[in-house]
């Protein structure tokens, strides 16, 4: 037998501690948490995306009477990035929540399937995605990489 002990390293900070650019990430995360579709959850995520090129996208869950037919914040922003500029890494991407009249004061933190996604992004461009998870405690949470939270994970690799 014998035992493998992964760690995933997160640095948390204040939002005050944050760069620039991060502040406005951050700033377009919780934006874009108002322009969420979720009259089902109530829940209102927004995610925004910095491209290699200084571009911010954002992104909001986009919900459906059908349930499963509805999309993350994370993955509207990235399939939306993808589909238009194809030709631009995503350096980082801030993810904000807002429920019950506030932001969250949990961090918002990706779902599997959105991890998945942006693990996808980071094969595809050869280049970490840095996350930052805020809540409004004004902590922001930052995992250097997708695959940084996701040890052993499934990628293109495999399919080699
Ligand atoms: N949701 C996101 O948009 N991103 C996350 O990281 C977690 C969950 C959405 C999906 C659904 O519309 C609502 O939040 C409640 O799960």
């Amino acid at each position: 037998m014998k035992q493998i002990n992964l760690i995933t390293k997160i640095t948390v900070y204040s939002y005050e501690e944050c760069t620039e650019i991060e502040k406005k990430l951050i700033d377009a995360a919780k934006q874009a948490t108002f322009n969420a579709y979720a009259p089902y959850s109530k829940f209102h995520v927004g995610a925004a995306l910095q491209l290699e090129n200084g571009k911010i996208i954002t992104g909001n869950n986009q919900e459906n009477a059908a349930y499963p037919s509805g999309l993350c914040a994370e993955r509207t922003a990235v399939f939306y990035a993808n589909a238009q500029y194809p030709d631009q890494k995503i350096k980082a991407i801030a993810v904000a929540a807002y429920y019950n009249g506030d932001f969250t004061n949990d961090l918002v933190s990706p779902c599997g399937s959105c991890r998945q996604v942006l693990l996808e992004v980071e094969s595809r461009y050869n280049s970490p995605v840095k996350i930052l998870m805020y809540n409004k405690n004004n902590e922001v949470y930052v995992a250097e990489s997708m695959s940084s939270l996701m040890p052993l994970s499934f990628d293109k690799k495999a399919l080699d």
